[in-house]
């Protein structure tokens, strides 16, 4: 029988955050899987595997606290200059985690997207990837958008390029907003990057322009429920202005 305090107990290092403030996105560079390998003595592969797991946590934290949106940097555009069993181990483990977590998905209404220059990626699996997003379609809850082969850089181009297609001889900042490859969804009001590094990697630049920057020294591995809580904690202290007083 839980008790008054049996929250608290369980959970003794959550800090208190205020739910109507919640972020609408939040965006997460997850760095660091690498070195959490390293340090353990274990091939690199098996620190994206362990990164599945903070995944996994990152998508249930985010439901319960209501968060709209949580877009997650999967594999960069620049990326594909690792070692060959990398990028294979890194694909492979992408179609697994489609295939293997989408009962999960749909039993807590998460709703799959991509984003990034998706026709790039192998066969096997942009298939799985397409079936999972098309059997969560119509999920009303989280929205997780998995970033893949994804340049911030390259997405202003692509957008560009498509405006062009369309027939536009000029370009505004909201023409060029409805041409991105999530066009409806909001800015993240957050951006998280693991493991203690201060760059941005070529993530979302046009969305970012007014995000609040959290980094935190954890590796990607090693993040859980309470870092999750720790970053809106500090982004529910900043004051944001989008450049105004
Ligand atoms: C950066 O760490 C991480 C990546 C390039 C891949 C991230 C992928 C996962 C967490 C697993 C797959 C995710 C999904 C959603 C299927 P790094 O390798 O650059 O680490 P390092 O800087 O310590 O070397």
């Amino acid at each position: 029988m839980p008790t008054l305090f049996s929250r608290r107990t369980s959970e003794p290092d959550l800090p208190i955050i205020d739910k109507s403030r919640i972020p609408a996105h939040i965006a997460i560079i997850m760095d660091g899987n690498g070195r959490w390998a390293k340090g353990r003595h274990l091939p690199r592969l098996l620190g994206h595997r362990a990164g599945i797991t903070s995944v996994r946590e990152a998508v249930k934290t985010a439901g319960e606290l209501g968060i709209k949106v949580l877009t997650l940097y999967a594999f960069s555009a620049e990326n594909w200059t690792r070692p060959t069993t990398e990028v294979q181990a890194l694909m492979r483990l992408l179609q697994e985690y489609v295939v293997r977590e989408l009962p999960e998905l749909q039993k807590k209404r998460v709703r799959l997207r991509a984003i990034g220059r998706l026709e790039a990626l192998p066969a096997g699996a942009q298939k799985k990837l397409t079936q999972a997003i098309e059997a969560t379609s119509q999920n009303k809850g989280l929205t997780l958008t998995l970033a893949l082969n994804y340049g911030g850089r390259q997405e202003i181009v692509d957008a560009c390029n498509r405006a062009l297609t369309d027939g536009h001889t000029s370009i505004d900042e909201k023409t060029l907003s409805n041409y991105l490859y999530a066009p409806d969804c909001p800015e993240p009001d957050l951006l998280i990057r693991t493991s203690g590094e201060m760059r941005l990697s070529n993530f979302l630049l046009w969305e970012c322009a007014y995000t609040e920057l959290y980094v935190t020294k954890t590796y990607w591995p090693d993040f859980r429920k309470r870092h999750l809580y720790e970053a809106v904690a500090e982004y529910q202290k900043r004051e944001r202005r989008f450049g105004g007083l």
